[in-house]
C-alpha cells in the first residue's frame, strides 16, 4: 500500500540506510518501504531535528551586496526591523571587502582557502578572515563546488576553518535527484569526506543542505518540506555514523535552496531543519525579516 507513493529505487535507498535507527511499522510486512517515507513518525522528531535551542538564519549575500553603505545600511536596517524578533540567530556571510566593517552582529566568509598560509594568490586564510571579524566560514558551496572544488579540498578548507576557530558551515547536497536514489550517495559522499577526523567538531558544526537544483529559484521551484525532512532524517542519520549519535544530535541543520517568505513558515515547521541559509532573499532587507519572522517559535 506504501510503495505506492515512492519510486522503488529512492525507497531502498532511504530504507537501506535507514533501517537501524527506524522501528518499522508493527506487522509490516515491508518494513523498508514504511520506514522511507514513514520515517517522521518513527523516529522521535527531538532526534532528528538536533538539540539547538534557537533556529539559525545565515544570509549568503554573495556578490549581491557590494559597497561599504548598502552592507552598512543593510545591518542598520535589519537592526531595527528584528527587534523584537529575539528567538532566532541570525548570521551574515558578506563579501569578503565588507566583512570587518559590520558591527553588532556575527559575520562570517563565504568561503576559505585550504591552505594556512604561503604562496597563494587571491586566497584568504580562515586566520586572515578570522582576524577580518569573521566567527564562522561557508565551506563546500555548491556554486565553488561549480568552479572544481573537490570533496577533498572541501575536507580541507573545512579542517583549516575548524583549526583558525570559526564554526565551518558545510554545504553538502546533490545536483539533481535520481529516479535510482543516487543522490542520497552524494550526499553521504560528501559528509563522509568533509568530515573525516572531525568528530571533535559536532558541538560547533552547522550542516546546510542545499540541493543545487534547487538554489537561484523561486520559492515554488525550491524543495517541498516532506522531501525535505526525508532528507534531513538521512543526512542526521549519516553524521551519527561519523559523529557518535550524541555528537549528530548537537549539529545544526539548515536547509538552502529558494527559500523565501513564501515558504519559509512550511519549510521550518514541517522539514525538519534548525534554520536556512538564504541567498537571493537574504540581500533583500524585507524578504529576508519576512523568513526571520517566520522563523519565530
Ligand atoms: P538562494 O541561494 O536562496 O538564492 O537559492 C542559496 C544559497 O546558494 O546559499
Amino acid at each position: 500500500m506504501l510503495a505506492s507513493c515512492l519510486p522503488p529505487a529512492t525507497m531502498t535507498v532511504v530504507g537501506a540506510k535507514c533501517r537501524d535507527f527506524i522501528k518499522p511499522l508493527s506487522g509490516c510486512e515491508q518494513p523498508l518501504i514504511a520506514c522511507s517515507r514513514l520515517a517522521v513518525f518513527y523516529v522521535p522528531k527531538e532526534w532528528y531535528i538536533g538539540k539547538m535551542k534557537k533556529r539559525l538564519v545565515i544570509a549568503n549575500w554573495k556578490m549581491y551586496i557590494q559597497s561599504p553603505e548598502a552592507a552598512k545600511g543593510f545591518v542598520a536596517g535589519l537592526k531595527r526591523k528584528t527587534k523584537n524578533i529575539n528567538n532566532v540567530e541570525v548570521w551574515i556571510a558578506p563579501p569578503f571587502t565588507v566583512l570587518p566593517l559590520l558591527k553588532g552582529v556575527k559575520v562570517g566568509a563565504q568561503t576559505v582557502a585550504a591552505h594556512a598560509e604561503g604562496a597563494y594568490t587571491g586566497d584568504v586564510s580562515a586566520t586572515m578572515v578570522k582576524h577580518a571579524g569573521a566567527s564562522f566560514a561557508i565551506i563546500g558551496h555548491s556554486e565553488r563546488r561549480a568552479f572544481g572544488l573537490t570533496n577533498e579540498q572541501v575536507h580541507a578548507q573545512l579542517a583549516a576553518a575548524a583549526g583558525a576557530g570559526l564554526v565551518p558551515v558545510l554545504c553538502v547536497g546533490e545536483r539533481e535527484r535520481t529516479q535510482d536514489g543516487s543522490h542520497f550517495s552524494v550526499i553521504e559522499e560528501q559528509l563522509t569526506s568533509a568530515l573525516r577526523g572531525a568528530q571533535s567538531l559536532s558541538s560547533k558544526l552547522v550542516v546546510a543542505y542545499e540541493p543545487v537544483w534547487a538554489i537561484g529559484k523561486s520559492a515554488a521551484e525550491a524543495m517541498q518540506q516532506e522531501e525535505l525532512q526525508e532528507t534531513v532524517i538521512f543526512i542526521r542519520k549519516i553524521l551519527a555514523d561519523i559523529l557518535g549519535r550524541a555528537g549528530a544530535r548537537k549539529v545544526r541543520i539548515l536547509y538552502g535552496g529558494s527559500v523565501e517568505g513564501a515558504n519559509a513558515h512550511p519549510l521550518i515547521t514541517e522539514g525538519g531543519v534548525g534554520g536556512f541559509l538564504v541567498g537571493h532573499a537574504s540581500a533583500e532587507l524585507d524578504s529576508f525579516v519576512e523568513i526571520l519572522k517566520a522563523c519565530q517559535k
